[in-house]
């Protein structure tokens, strides 16, 4: 029998009436509407399954007391859902959902698909996946199911149905995370099969699959598309491309396969969102979200301590995936488990990175998690209560954000992040690089953050986009070692430059086509004639080389590109200084105008200093502001706009107390009073509210 609860608040924060209600049961008895949640949350990783219910009111009323308004449920609790196959027991759930409630907590629901239960694995020994050794996982950890069994697919479905018929109209829950953090996959003889049609359906027939991977080197030329194996990391690159793709519409259609559940029998009010892992590149991400509501990531930093440029972008990818606000739906309590040190984050540093989370976009901020199970495999992570149920040292500092998101809620509602700037990004791309890296230490995400840390600290807001998005209202779009251009992509740049945008290509951009095959026109491809130059050749260093011009003197490690300007418009930005005789003096970095625009190429990795200079140089070029001012090195600015406002979220991440002159006399939300400019101690934050 559901209890049902109605809430009157009679004084704000004061006083609670609770009125108990029981219910006639039943799935679809009404619900009494919940009070609208505030526009920050604060929540927790909850496991109400693994404590006696006679636990869960001292553990809801610390949250309640903390400002945590956000519990995540139920992820891992399938074999407590349904203990035996076919008998469904959510009353424990139904009770927790309308405690959490009761204390002004609102659930997201995780179907708890990432753990099936033993009986399961037992009775079905086809959904364990296989590893590439051909080994069939065992029970005992989790993740050890087979996402392309249609077995398992059927037991996922009926999981989240049952869930969803009981709990998709419940007022306190706000919506529901699909399994958890989607990663390994199988390589059984099924999935193999699987895999050959889908090649069949992409490519049609055999002769033009071989034509585009160019079989025909190697003897790889196939004549049965039963012959095509499965490759990861070493193979045709096409056949690499198309694995990706292959498991990365695989977890689509995994997805697909509970969410259209979960949607039939829930209000629309009720997001479905999955939790992803930053850089993590498993999959295709823009293939797997379109189908979501919302985006959300589990943010750890792990050993050390929070790189708000690294962090920041990582933000900025999630963000992209919906172009909307997204939710850290996990995120460390001081600690991890995991890493190589699990040290803590200093005592601020936890605060600091909320609000860097916020800054960036987050709605939500919720820690993994509240209370260690007392046995299982992840004793030592942080928490925010210890194994005897009282508050660790950091609950006062969660308990700070909590009354500090509940004071800047109103003035953040509705607000959202707008940049000047656009960082394009392809998992096609990243692949292709890291297949053959051609310099071991090339590492396609840092030249992506190469380009992202001084546009970031110059623009104070960067998004980070596929490059088939809709650019048009960026003055800048940079795109670093966009390797695969696809021609969709290549149309999308061109009408940008066009249109009066300014593209930067970084290195290895424009070199391989939608098959990973190369072009058959030197880089970048599709568009050199609008660059009016090309790439002669490429060149992997063995140690940095020296480059001067335009953004002074410096030095280009990693990777260098030999540039040619055939166009008389097409100007030299710099060149390479002595070295290996075939790039002495030659260009490292050019730029011409095409129709209302620019596009510009550099082919150097080039060093911080100069890179900076780079930096500075493509957004005066462009035209581009930052949201505030100009701050002390290490503070981090970051900027909300609303209809009528604007928020700045100003964190100092430097090792020294700053002070930041603001522009023009603005509210300080947390510390109150109106400021022209704020003092910030180490990891110290402000929230600032202007008018615009
Ligand atoms: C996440 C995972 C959580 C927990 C956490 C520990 O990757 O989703 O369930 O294991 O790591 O850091």
């Amino acid at each position: 029998m559901p209890i049902r609860i109605v809430r009157f608040r009679v004084c704000s924060g004061v006083i609670f009436l609770f009125l108990l209600i029981v219910g006639l049961g039943g799935a679809s008895s009404a619900q009494a509407p919940a009070p609208a949640p505030p526009a920050i949350l604060l929540g927790t990783a909850w496991y109400p399954e693994q404590w006696p219910e006679s636990r869960w009111e001292a553990d809801l009323a610390l949250m309640q007391q903390a400002g945590i308004h956000m519990v995540r449920v139920g992820e891992f609790a399938w074999s407590r859902m349904e203990p035996v196959e076919g008998h469904y027991d959510l009353n424990w759930l139904e009770r927790a959902i309308a405690a959490a409630g009761r204390h002004n907590i609102y659930t997201v629901l995780g179907t708890p698909t990432a753990s099936p239960p033993a009986w399961l694995t037992q009775k079905y020994p086809e959904t364990l996946r296989v590893n590439q050794d051909g080994r069939r996982a065992e029970h005992g950890n989790r993740q050890h199911f087979n996402w392309a069994n249609p077995k398992y697919r059927e037991m996922a479905r009926k999981i989240a149905e049952q869930m969803a018929k009981r709990f998709g109209h419940n007022p306190y829950v706000l919506g529901w995370q699909i399994d958890n953090e989607y990663a390994e996959v199988s390589f059984d003889p099924e999935t193999r099969a699987q895999f050959q049609q889908w090649l069949k359906a992409r490519y049609g027939s055999l002769e033009n699959l071989n034509t585009r991977w160019t079989t025909a080197y190697w003897s790889e030329s196939y004549t049965a598309w039963d012959q095509i194996p499965i490759q990861v990391g070493y193979g045709n690159p096409g056949l690499l491309l198309s694995w990706m793709r292959f498991v990365s519409d695989t977890w689509r259609s995994y997805q697909k396969n509970q969410l259209d559940v979960i949607r039939a029998n829930s209000d629309a009010r009720q997001f479905i969102t999955t939790n992803t892992m930053g850089s993590f590149d498993g999959y295709d991400h823009y293939t797997v979200e379109q189908d979501l509501d919302l985006a959300a990531w589990d943010d750890y930093v792990g050993e050390g301590h929070l790189d708000p440029i690294q962090n920041g972008a990582a933000h900025d990818l999630t963000r992209g995936f919906k172009q909307k606000n997204f939710w850290v739906i996990e995120t460390q309590p001081g600690s991890v488990n995991w890493a190589a040190i699990n040290n803590s984050l200093d005592k601020g540093e936890v605060r600091a990175m909320a609000w860097h989370d916020v800054g960036h976009g987050a709605d939500v901020v919720s820690y993994w998690q509240w209370r260690s199970a007392l046995n299982g495999q992840e004793q030592y992570h942080g928490t925010l209560v210890g194994s005897d149920g009282t508050p660790v040292p950091l609950y006062a500092e969660i308990a700070q954000l909590g009354k500090e998101f509940a004071k800047a809620s109103p003035a953040l509602a509705g607000t959202t992040v707008q940049s000047q700037v656009a960082i394009l990004h392809s998992y096609d791309s990243r692949w292709a690089i890291q297949w053959q890296k051609h310099n071991d230490k090339y590492n396609p995400v840092e030249e992506i953050l190469s380009y992202y840390g001084p546009l970031r600290v110059i623009a104070q807001s960067v998004d980070i986009l596929p490059p088939t998005a809709a650019l048009g209202q960026y003055k800048l779009v940079v795109a670093p070692g966009l390797n695969v251009l696809s021609e969709a992509a290549a149309k999308n740049l061109a009408a940008y430059v066009e249109g009066g945008g300014h593209l930067v290509l970084g290195q290895r951009s424009g070199m391989k086509d939608d098959d990973n095959s190369l072009q058959p026109e030197r880089q970048p491809g599709p568009l050199v004639s609008l660059l009016g130059g090309r790439v002669e050749q490429y060149y992997a260093l063995e140690k940095p080389i020296p480059i001067e011009g335009k953004w002074g003197t410096g030095e280009c490690p990693l990777w260098a590109e030999l540039l040619s300007a055939k166009d008389s418009g097409t100007e030299i930005l710099i060149r390479y200084g002595k070295s290996n005789g075939w790039l002495d003096g030659q260009p490292a970095a050019i730029t011409r105008k095409a129709g209302k625009g620019r596009i510009t190429y550099i082919g150097a990795w080039l060093d911080p200093k100069t890179m900076a200079q780079a930096a500075k140089w493509m957004t005066e070029t462009s035209g581009v502001k930052p949201a505030l001012g100009v701050v002390p090195d290490g503070v981090e600015v970051s900027a909300r706009y609303g209809t009528h406002n604007l928020v700045y979220v100003v964190i100092n991440f430097s090792k020294e107390p700053q002070t930041v002159h603001l522009p023009a006399a603005m509210e300080d939300i947390l510390g109150g009073g109106s400021k022209q400019s704020v003092d910030l101690p180490v990891y110290g934050v402000a929230v600032l509210s202007a008018s615009r």
